[in-house]
């Protein structure tokens, strides 16, 4: 059968709203390690897939995955030794107080139990998060998503700040206390709540701003903002879906590069190596505070299975020294995309940290007008040279690169000469 008539079929049976990527869709059978395999047998290097975090079908999360999967299945009602274990696992990666871990299943489940937990605890309503924000789709989530909707939508509880993008956002590089001057707007978005006799209950950021195409604030950034909130009594919630899971380089989530604890840490995508599992962590404080009113049942979240692979993947973490990798694969990349920009006009700026990098691509380098058709172009071109990417960004104009962690320096080189040559072939 061909691509085209499972195209027809796909659309018929499941319906507009599911997007496939590219002009001409990749048709995946098969893959391992950062390779994936077409139905035609055409290998492409993934530099887009965080939830292969370890790499795809790593033989270590397969097995642990068959095994369990072989014994047993059942969920969090009954005793077992596994979810104990991870949960105990998980949380000693976790600085401070944040001892408490409660699985999920997703991304958007994690962020949906930290804001009731949120609004639980402080008693307030008012959330503040940041502009082009994706945190996931449930329906309050995708209220949190401000990429997703027009701002004349926004719920009356939600105040949205500008994200710190200094590049094209009201404070640029070279100014001085940028972190600062942006936590400040945090401050101002809280005071906006209180005229609407709303109190914050939480402030949410993806601390690699994925959706906002990658940004790297300041640490004074976070810092100043969950200082700014817990003063007005909400809670700080570091949103490590992107960020976390060694994806920065320099610690295994993403909020330490800023030296700062928050409340709640919600996390998911990698923790499986592409099996559904997520959670939050939290303080046994805030986790005591929320049980007193509510009990919390997720049917799959933290299951035997989940369990054993969620133990496997923070297992090939250690072993493989995954942190080390992305540290120093990184540094290769990120200078090897600088000097790209110094030969490419198009590349306005760069930005990132560890396997998480964004190259902002623009027609103009004084107006910093997005170039978009161009950014599309050249993923698409890249799609058919053999490497696989992705596009965000509020102006859809920053090339994303976040390939899975065991991604090498050949890797490397192989992906800056695919991006020299398109963004050489499409002028
Ligand atoms: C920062 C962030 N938070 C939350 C989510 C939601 O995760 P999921 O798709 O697993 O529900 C995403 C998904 O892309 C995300 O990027």
């Amino acid at each position: 059968m061909s691509n085209q008539e499972l195209i027809r079929r796909r659309d018929r049976v499941m319906g507009p709203a599911y997007r496939l990527f590219y002009d001409e869709p990749v048709h995946l059978v098969r893959g391992k390690g950062v390779w994936l395999v077409d139905d035609e047998g055409r290998k492409y290097l993934d530099c887009y897939n965080n939830v292969a975090s370890v790499g795809h079908c790593h033989p270590r999360v397969v097995e642990a995955l068959k095994r369990q999967a072989s014994t047993l299945n059942t969920h969090t009602r009954y005793l077992h030794e596994n979810v104990v274990e991870y949960a105990e696992r998980l949380t000693g990666t976790l600085p401070g107080d944040l001892s408490v871990c409660m699985p999920v299943c997703t991304g958007t489940e994690a962020n949906e139990l930290a804001f009731r937990i949120a609004r639980a605890v402080t008693g307030n309503r008012g959330t503040i998060v940041t502009g082009s924000a994706y945190h996931g789709n449930s329906y309050v989530i995708n209220e949190l998503s401000t990429m997703e909707y027009p701002a004349s939508e926004r719920p009356r509880y939600l105040e949205v700040v500008e994200a710190p993008c200094i590049y094209r956002g009201r404070y640029r590089a070279g100014e001085t206390q940028i972190g600062a001057a942006y936590a400040a707007l945090v401050g101002e978005g809280i005071d906006r709540l209180a005229g609407r006799q709303y109190q914050p209950a939480l402030f949410i950021c993806d601390n690699i701003f994925s959706s906002n195409g990658v940004l790297t604030p300041p640490p004074e950034y976070l810092q100043e903002s969950y200082r700014r909130v817990r003063a007005a009594g909400g809670l700080a919630v570091a949103d490590e879906v992107q960020s976390g899971l060694c994806r920065l380089g320099d610690h295994m989530w993403g909020f330490m590069d800023s030296a700062v604890v928050p409340d709640i840490v919600t996390m998911g995508k990698p923790m499986g190596d592409g099996h559904p599992l997520a959670a939050v962590v939290t303080t046994p404080g805030i986790a005591e505070k929320f049980a007193r009113k509510y009990d919390y049942f997720n049917t799959f979240g933290g299951n035997p299975v989940s369990a054993a692979v969620g133990l496997a993947v923070l297992d090939v973490i250690e072993e493989e020294q995954i942190l080390q990798n992305v540290k120093s694969v990184g540094d290769y990349l990120g200078s090897g995309l600088r000097t790209l920009a110094q030969q490419h006009e198009v590349i306005g700026d760069v930005r990132g940290k560890g396997l998480f990098w964004g190259v902002e691509l623009v027609r103009n380098p004084d107006t910093r007008e997005p170039a978009d058709t161009e950014a599309r172009k050249a993923a698409e071109h890249l799609r058919h040279n053999g490497i696989l990417l992705g596009v965000s960004g509020p102006g859809k104009n920053v090339i994303k690169i976040r390939p899975p962690l065991v991604f090498s320096r050949e890797n490397a080189d192989q992906l800056l000469e695919g991006l020299k040559l398109a963004l050489t072939d499409h002028r």
